[in-house]
């Protein structure tokens, strides 16, 4: 099917390329001209692993085009994608300018089309997007549009896998034709009809995802709640490690043993910094003020927020309890970005850290796998080092802000001789106490004091 992707950022690109990829012929556009000379030049604005091996095959085969002129790109199309960024604004609600910018440029085509939402949106977006297309199409003497809601589940850093094994595709549409198109852009997900990018020479046995179809504002609500939920399991998860610290216990030992709980479920139940990334702080705070604008009280999220950040303030506590005086204490950063596998640093808990000892006149000095020329843009002042041990050389201390893989690689005892004074504070619990202990350094992380008995959690 001949397809249109408005918005070159991360949903946009691995829509585009995926759908490309699953055999579509795909136009993305986007109102940054330097992002789609960059995109036609073959090179990526941001890091996802494994997008540029499907952005170049779809290329390559002539599936997936971009351009700056958005006619031209939802012209030809069937179906157009919207996939434009949708930044919290002041008040915490969605700002949803850029969806209505590009309803009166779709608008202005005089033939029927698909619109379907993929930006996150609060619900009844869709009903406001029919309502404009339709007022500015009228105005241009054009068609009627049919609308479509279609969130995304993408996770940045595994948004390839995610698109082409999802647990669930939803649609949220209002008539037959609409979720006749959309299956027919799924098909070749629904039926295993794609070359994965992820698993050579063929993906592991599992299940077909399932397709729900829903009105289009369930769709966009259980975007809006399956985020908020994630971030509200983070946040219990946090409460937990500060209740460990006080009672002796050790947070991974209860929330694996919570996680054993089909009901309960492993995963998200991570202790450490809290969340970021332009996702969840956001859907969260938009899910509020949503509920709040509507009558409803939803204390809950509100809570999750300021639980949120309050992780900021334990870590900083942390590190005045070590450091005892903060100013001009040389302090090392290992992890920049909001999360492993992504160069994203958009609401980054570690950039939120660093700001604060910078305030506090420490001198940093931090590195990250991929994000430093991103952190470089907002954070004046810093000395950015690719080499962790050179971070390390000297320093007072060493905070492990972001849990690549590369961190627990690291040659650790090297680090622990080399450090001005060997303390580790591990604010994503990815290295072990005991062996951090016992190389000899002074070592903190969430949740997992340090105890004098330590009974083991005896697994079938
Ligand atoms: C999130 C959702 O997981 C996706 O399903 C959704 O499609 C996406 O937002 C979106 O709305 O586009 P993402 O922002 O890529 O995906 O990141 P997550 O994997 O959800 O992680 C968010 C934050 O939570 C990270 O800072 C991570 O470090 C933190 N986290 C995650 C924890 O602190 N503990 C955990 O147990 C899990």
């Amino acid at each position: 099917m001949r397809l249109a992707v408005i918005g070159c950022g991360y949903v946009g690109l691995v829509t585009g390329s995926c759908l490309a990829e699953a055999g579509h012929d795909v136009v993305a556009t986007d109102n940054d001209q330097a992002r789609i000379q960059t995109l036609n030049a073959g090179r990526l604005p941001i890091h996802e692993p494994g997008l540029d091996g499907v952005m170049e095959r779809a290329r390559a085969a002539g599936r997936l085009r971009f351009t700056g002129n958005c006619a031209e790109a939802v012209g030809a199309a069937e179906a157009i994608f919207i996939c434009v960024g949708t930044p919290p604004l002041e008040s915490g609600e969605a700002d949803l300018s850029a969806i209505d910018n590009v309803a009166r440029q779709i608008a202005a085509l005089r033939s029927p089309k698909l619109v379907i939402e993929k930006s996150t949106v609060p619900a009844q977006t869709g009903q406001q997007l029919r309502r404009a297309l339709n007022v500015y199409g009228r105005d241009a003497g054009g068609a009627i549009f049919r609308v479509a809601s279609n969130p995304e589940f993408l996770r940045e850093g595994t948004a390839i896998g995610d698109f082409f094994h999802p647990d669930r595709i939803v649609i949220g549409v209002e008539d037959q034709e609409s979720e006749r198109q959309l299956r027919e852009i799924y098909r070749p997900i629904l039926e295993g009809r794609f070359h994965c990018p992820v698993h050579q020479p063929s993906c592991p046995a599992g299940r077909a995802p399932a397709f729900l179809v829903t009105t289009i504002a369930s769709a966009e609500l259980i975007k809006h709640a399956s985020n908020s939920f994630l971030g509200l399991k983070i946040a219990y998860a946090n409460v937990l490690a500060d209740l460990c610290e006080r009672l002796g216990g050790d947070v991974e030992e209860v929330t694996r043993a919570m996680g054993m709980d089909p009901r309960i479920g492993p995963q998200f139940l991570n202790a450490g910094l809290g969340f970021g990334g332009f996702c969840l702080p956001k859907d969260i705070q938009a899910f509020n003020r949503l509920a709040e604008r509507n009558g409803v009280d939803f204390t809950l999220l509100k809570e999750t927020e300021r639980i949120n950040k309050g992780r900021i303030d334990q870590l900083m506590e942390k590190v005045r309890k070590a450091l005892w005086v903060v100013k001009e204490k040389k302090i090392g950063v290992l992890g920049l970005a909001f999360k492993p596998n992504t160069d994203d640093v958009r609401f980054a808990p570690a950039i939120e850290v660093v700001r604060r000892l910078q305030a506090e006149r420490a001198v940093v000095r931090a590195t990250d796998p991929v994000a430093i020329e991103k952190a470089r843009a907002v954070l004046p002042g810093v000395e950015f080092i690719e080499d962790p041990y050179r971070v390390a050389l000297g320093a007072d201390a060493l905070l492990l802000l972001t849990e690549w893989a590369d961190y627990r690689q690291l040659d650790w005892k090297r680090i622990c001789k080399e450090m001005a004074r060997p303390l580790v504070i591990d604010a994503r619990n990815a290295l072990s106490p005991s062996e951090m202990r016992a190389l000899g350094f002074e070592y903190d992380s969430f949740g997992r004091p340090e105890l004098s008995a330590k009974p083991t959690l005896v697994t079938a």
